[in-house]
């Protein structure tokens, strides 16, 4: 049975395959359109599953989409009522939107794909959540938690899942929080007031949070009250996202706050204006933690199991993940690799499969490489044509040589195999480099990443090593493996990690079993044995602004345009010839790109 899952028109876009119970595609529309972010029908990430499994629109048994539009209809038009007349502004441009694509879906997808307007499904939003860490996580029973900024009208969810021994399959949902009333919501509220992109930026508000003081909590505490039976609720005098899309706080959340930062301006923490955004950060993050501790604490209680299973785009928080661990009760947390929107795709296809059609049960490898393979003879062909150092070398030999780059300060750009799917590259589309100096940091935050100082970078370790350098609980190798749970460096340690260590000591670190990364696994033990520290700092390969790279040519391009000196996918290694790349070659590069 096929069945193909869609999630679009919010943000990051995607389309997963199942076939026979099995993921055999998942990718987001943004990696293969080059549009960060893309929110569109994913057509190209449909057409990409459809051509993995070799197989035809006619052969889908099913095409689920990850909400129900209506449901969603229904909270933009209920809201947006009941706020009138403040909402009025916003009112025809809300409906336009929900009355474009979205309210359609079924007719959209039927005519995009040519398939029976019978065989399209709908899953909801935060059942797609629930399937989404659930159905792909190694446990046969757990308690599930769901929370986002909003999905239909549900925010958060708790229930809990079971994969019978006879094959079946049980998701319940116990509780819902309701929207306006969400703690994803509170927390962008903070993203936009420190001047970041909303539903993209929340883990810079994490990263900020590690150089504030929680000074604000109290007042934070006023915008969200807990209730008697463990929910909470919103003072919706400090918000107005529920209005209007322009603005999510409102006049009072200033007065409360101070004024906003200007997102033009850097932050400066050497200053008491970016120290105050920086204590806003700390403030907003422990409430966080803070609620979502109590939330699984009381689930722990009621369901007495030892597994929980986080879905929604507030599982992105590695520190609040790390807490949950520790405080809830749960001996093991699994997140997925993709626990937002994008991974609905591949939640709503599993739903669908074994909920809706009942199939039994399957096993599936525990992995996030589900897009397309990168082909290390295109990197050639295209490197040789300009003229680049290119070599094709045999596993062993490529890493050495790699390790020897790496030992010797070189920035690689490694692509490996499949894509990952989700936001988090995990070893096939990296940036690598030597973890240990702040130079290093430095370097990679000018001349390759153009981003803001104060953010952090993620290590690599291998599973046989990561107790020898990070504080990592019992459990938390789980969450490290997605890079799911923020840890700390060894304090013996940091000096020498200093490049992925954060100004709080803790690293947002990824431990690698051999059997999900082979060759990454053996150029971090070939890296270990030169210099004693099998760690490397592991970041995404892209530039800022830019999609993670895809296919050879993509990272070839983004090679050219930075200052990384080596670049390898599969068994092809490039240097950069010594002197400079010509404009015109750029652009020729930047045209195949496109
Ligand atoms: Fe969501």
């Amino acid at each position: 049975m096929n069945i193909l899952g869609i999630s679009a028109h919010y943000h990051d876009s995607a389309a997963a395959l199942v076939v026979n119970g099995v993921p055999v595609c998942a990718v987001q529309e943004e990696r293969l359109s080059r549009h960060k972010g893309d929110a569109a029908f994913p057509l190209l990430a449909i057409e990409s599953c459809l051509q993995q499994a070799g197989i035809e629109p006619e052969a889908l048994e099913a095409v689920v989409f990850y909400e129900r539009p209506m449901l969603k209809f229904d909270r933009v038009l209920t809201c947006t009522l009941r706020a009138f007349p403040q909402s009025w502004r916003a009112f025809p441009k809300a409906m336009k939107n929900l009355l474009g694509e979205k309210a359609w879906m079924r007719g959209i997808i039927s005519s995009h794909l040519g398939v029976p307007g019978r065989k399209v499904l709908f899953t909801e939003h935060h059942q797609s959540h629930a399937a989404a860490a659930f159905l792909t996580a190694p446990t046969r029973r757990a308690a599930i938690i769901t929370a986002d900024a909003v999905g239909e009208w549900a925010t958060l969810s708790v229930g809990d899942g079971e994969r019978r021994p006879n094959g079946s399959t049980k998701i319940r949902r116990f509780r819902e929080i309701r929207f306006p009333h969400s703690l994803g919501m509170l927390y962008s509220t903070f993203t936009a007031y420190l001047g970041f992109k909303v539903n993209e930026d929340e883990y810079k508000v994490m990263g900020l949070a590690a150089y504030g003081r929680p000074t604000m909590i109290e007042q934070v505490r006023k915008l969200i009250r807990r209730t008697p039976d463990g929910a909470f609720l919103l003072d919706l005098d400090y918000f107005e996202f529920h209005t209007t899309a322009e603005r999510s706080y409102s006049l009072r959340f200033v007065e409360l706050f101070g004024s906003p930062r200007n997102p033009y301006e850097p932050i400066d923490l050497d200053t008491t204006e970016g120290q105050r955004f920086a204590d806003c950060a700390a403030s907003v993050q422990q409430v966080l933690e803070d609620t979502l501790v109590e939330l699984a604490q009381a689930l722990h209680h009621e369901t007495g199991l030892t597994d929980l299973c986080l879905g929604g785009g507030v599982a992105l928080n590695g520190v609040a993940n790390a807490r949950l661990l520790a405080e809830s009760g749960f001996e093991r947390i699994f997140v997925p690799p993709a626990p937002g929107d994008a991974g609905c795709a591949i939640g709503a296809a599993l739903y669908c499969d074994r909920i809706h059609f009942g199939n039994p049960d399957r096993d599936f490898p525990d992995h996030p490489f589900w897009g397309p393979s990168v082909d290390g003879t295109e990197l050639a062909r295209i490197a040789r044509e300009d003229g680049h150092n290119s070599e094709e070398l045999s596993d062993g030999a490529l890493i050495d040589q790699t390790a020897d780059d790496l030992a010797a300060g070189r920035i690689v750009g490694w692509m490996e195999g499949a894509l990952e799917f989700g936001p988090r590259a995990l070893g096939h589309r990296s940036i690598l480099t030597a973890p240990h100096t702040t130079e290093m940091r430095d370097r990679l935050n000018c001349e390759i990443k153009y981003r803001e100082p104060f953010r952090p970078f993620a290590p690599v370790v291998p599973i046989e090593a990561a107790d020898r350098f990070f504080d990592i609980p019992s459990g938390g190798t789980r969450l490290a493996r997605f890079m799911s749970g923020v840890f700390p460096v060894r304090p013996e340690w940091r000096s020498q990690l200093q490049a992925i260590t954060h100004v709080d000591g803790s690293a947002r670190v990824q431990v690698l079993e051999p059997v999900m990364a082979p060759r990454l696994h053996a150029l971090l033990e070939s890296y270990g044995r030169r210099t004693g520290v099998p760690v490397l700092l592991n970041t995404s390969f892209n530039l800022a602004g830019e999609p993670i790279v895809n296919r050879a040519v993509e990272g070839y391009s983004t090679f050219l345009r930075c200052k990384i000196d080596v670049l390898v996918a599969g068994g092809t290694r490039v240097t950069k010839r010594t002197s400079t790349m010509r404009s015109t070659e750029a652009e020729r590069i930047r045209e195949e790109v496109a």
